[in-house]
């Protein structure tokens, strides 16, 4: 058994060697050892006795339909998409689900009937994980997104347009990117029922003067930049932006907290970090291949102990 496996990997007789259980699940990524989807995956396996392994598959660009030929010729139950391969995933799928459509990306999928159907759970895992952080409902509130032109970004925030929240504020240091997914947004934004100032989509540079002033009138701050995956990272917001008001809800979850946590925390904010979100698009994933089956129990134990949480 190892780590990592590559395509060269992708024989019976080698992924099955020495180990009691055949894999019939995994993530596809570049790099791929860090991914704590086995972990996850494992024990809810484990749970349904269902006697199957869940293994990373290291897989280059432009790899990916030759690998997901593979494992589906290998009887394979489905896989998991991770960085960078979300947007190659969507282009060698047969079928999208609504999600991975509107998200341009996907990170599941599902080998049915000799044919590949692909999902997107990380938005419907986002709501799932607001909901359960903060008990409120994504379509409520007025969300600023830091971090709209990135992968994690784009999917979070097109997923808020499709619950159809309040407001929408799309922040990004390369303001263009951010420009190009609002184009993409705006028809789910077409009609006024937002009272008090402001549009309900707006785009904003990272450095604008005016986003402090901005987030009098946002509920829920997401951060979705890669700014706090090292220790030594400064919050991706400006000074005075976060007020007691705000929930303020970090992708990152490793280090916790972040500074940007550290300081909402500071004013009184309400704040959770990403792990309910890894958690969530986790569980949908399974309920996507098992379906009927329950594992959100035993995932969040699997996830506490794979991060060293209590
Ligand atoms: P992806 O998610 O597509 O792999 P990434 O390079 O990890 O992309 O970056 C994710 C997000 O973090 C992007 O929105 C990126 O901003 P740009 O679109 O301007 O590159 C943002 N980001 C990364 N480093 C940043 C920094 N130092 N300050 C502000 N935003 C940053």
């Amino acid at each position: 058994m190892k780590d990592v496996y590559t395509l060269q990997d992708l024989s019976r007789i080698q992924l099955d060697e020495g180990a009691g259980q055949p894999a019939r699940l995994a993530v596809l990524g570049s790099p791929v050892a860090h991914s704590l989807s086995p972990q996850l995956h494992q024990p809810a396996l484990d749970a349904t006795h269902a006697k199957l392994r869940y293994i990373r598959l290291e897989v280059e660009p432009s790899q990916v339909a030759d690998a997901l030929d593979k494992l589906q010729a290998l009887d394979f139950v489905g896989a998991n998409i991770t960085v960078p391969h979300k947007f190659e995933a969507l282009a060698a799928v047969d079928e999208l689900d609504s999600a991975a459509h509107t998200l341009g990306a996907v990170n599941t999928i599902l080998f049915e009937n000799g044919r590949k159907l692909g999902f997107n759970t990380d938005g419907p895992g986002f709501v799932r994980a607001i909901h359960e952080e903060f008990l409120v409902d994504v379509k409520d509130l007025r969300i600023l997104v830091v971090g709209a032109g990135g992968g994690a970004g784009q999917a979070i925030a097109a997923q808020c347009a499709l619950e159809g929240c309040e407001r929408l504020v799309l922040v990004n240091r390369t303001v263009e990117k951010a420009h190009q997914l609002a184009g993409r947004l705006t028809r789910y934004f077409e009609s006024e029922r937002l009272e008090g100032p402001g549009e309900r989509l707006e785009v904003f540079p990272i450095d604008s003067p005016h986003l402090a002033g901005e987030t009098d009138h946002i509920d829920l701050i997401v951060n979705t930049t890669s700014v706090g995956l090292k220790r030594t990272d400064p919050s991706p917001l400006p000074p005075g932006c976060l007020q007691p008001h705000h929930l303020v809800y970090d992708t990152i979850y490793n280090p916790s907290p972040t500074k940007l946590l550290g300081e909402a925390s500071q004013v009184g904010a309400r704040t959770a970090n990403g792990l309910s979100l890894l958690l969530y698009q986790g569980v949908i994933a399974f309920e996507l291949w098992f379906p009927g089956q329950r594992p959100l129990e035993t995932m969040r134990s699997a996830l506490r102990e794979a991060v060293g949480a209590s």
